[in-house]
């Protein structure tokens, strides 16, 4: 097993009705940032919840937050944080305002151009605003991690970021309020959280014999509550099952003292930027193929994967195959798309230009071993059409 630090400061409250801890978790006589997105919260109650458990807090919203944040946006919340003098920023919402809400409290107090923060992926490791979160979309893991990924609109980059100050301080999960989720956002979660994990555990076979077991008893979670609970939210047996998965598919546990990839969710993101697809849908189409590109120095964690999971059985290569394909198939019967022509007809240079960007950001080898070359990524995107 590799060495390892695990550092999390995040107070997570899970459960119904947790909302009402609230405002013993913001700090006293903290002025409050409300930061929220398009509007869901005041559909669903959940805004309203909010006002009532801060009676006695001074609160400006800032709302408008878009699904994958938008620098442009953030930066007017920043204008807002500087002149208000806010020393508390409260995100309720999904991965986007959570991710949104991190970088407005990395940029609040940094000197110089906050594009740097994202641009030369700088380390926030103190100066930020506290903040604390209200998860509304159980996803992406940000509630309880202290990365965010922001897209820069006017040139069309999604990019990644964090550090050890952009942490929750807190986050409230209460799976009843996935209940007005549309279900293709459901959708998303589950295959997001589910990515999360293969990014973490489909690397090569290691000593980690507990982080595997973790990871292969969340992908399990995963698919037995992955398809009731995009048809039956209000069921809580599955909707708290579903959000505690999230959480710990990208919590740090996982990765702790064992290699990870990431490769899918860097070549993903570069769909999300170039179409808008849905940053789950994008994982979905890169990940079987990234996998098959890839097949030789990942079968030995593929065939395990097989075996463990869908209880395959065969020779090294024909369980590694099939689980690729059965990968698919959850990813199939999760509701996913999984070619890039599902979304768009104007893919025919898409692998050209995500290989330029990568060679210009000097992205030359990524995923666990650096083999995910410029031409593996050229590949993988031309298979995923
Ligand atoms: O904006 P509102 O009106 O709130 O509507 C949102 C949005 O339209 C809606 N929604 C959220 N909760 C709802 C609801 N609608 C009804 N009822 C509710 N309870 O859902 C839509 C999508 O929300 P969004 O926050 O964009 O989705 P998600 O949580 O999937 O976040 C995706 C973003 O997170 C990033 C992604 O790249 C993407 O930008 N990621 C962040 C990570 C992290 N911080 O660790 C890791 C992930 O891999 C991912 O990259
Ligand atoms: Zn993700």
């Amino acid at each position: 097993m590799l060495n390892f630090e695990l550092y999390n400061p995040t107070n997570l409250v899970f459960g119904k009705g947790q909302i009402e801890k609230l405002g013993s978790l913001v700090p006293k006589n903290a002025k409050i940032l409300l930061a929220y997105g398009g509007g869901s919260i005041f559909k669903n109650g959940i805004h309203e919840q909010v006002i009532k458990n801060l009676e006695g807090f001074e609160i400006i919203e800032f709302g408008g937050i878009e699904p994958n944040p938008h620098f442009e946006t953030l930066m007017k919340a920043v204008a807002v944080i500087k002149a208000e003098k806010i020393d508390f920023i409260l995100a309720v919402g999904g991965g986007s305002v959570i991710d949104g809400v991190k970088f407005i409290s990395a940029a609040a107090h940094f000197e110089g151009n906050p594009m740097d923060i994202l641009q030369k992926r700088l380390l926030i490791k103190e100066n930020a605003v506290q903040f604390g979160s209200i998860l509304t979309l159980p996803a992406t893991g940000s509630e309880m991690n202290s990365g965010a990924v922001v897209t820069i609109a006017s040139t069309q980059e999604k990019l990644a970021f964090g550090g050890s100050a952009l942490f929750p301080k807190f986050s409230i999960c209460d799976p009843t309020v996935i209940t007005s989720l549309p279900k293709r956002q459901l959708q998303n979660g589950v295959v997001d959280a589910y990515t999360h994990v293969l990014e973490q555990y489909l690397t090569y076979p290691h000593d980690g014999m507990l982080q595997d077991r973790i990871a292969e008893g969340i992908l399990q979670t995963l698919i037995e509550v992955g398809p009731g609970v995009v048809e039956n939210p209000a069921d809580y047996k599955l909707a708290s099952n579903f959000m505690w998965s999230c959480t710990m598919a990208l919590n740090g546990l996982i990765q702790k003292g064992v290699p990870s990839d990431w490769a899918t969710h860097m070549i993903g993101h570069e769909l999300t930027a170039l179409y808008g697809i849905d940053h789950a849908r994008t994982l979905a189409v890169i990940a079987p193929n990234l996998y098959r590109v890839m097949f030789e120095t990942k079968k030995g964690k593929l065939a395990q994967y097989g075996k463990r999971i869908f209880r395959l059985s065969g020779s090294e290569d024909e369980i590694a195959n099939a689980a690729i394909e059965a990968t698919v198939s959850f990813l199939h019967q999760m509701g996913m798309e999984t070619k890039l022509s599902d979304y768009t007809d104007k893919y025919d240079s898409t692998a050209d230009f995500i290989v330029k960007r990568f060679e210009e950001r000097g992205w030359i080898g990524l995923g666990e071993k650096q083999l995910v070359t410029l031409d593996k990524v050229k590949k993988i995107v031309e298979m995923s059409y």
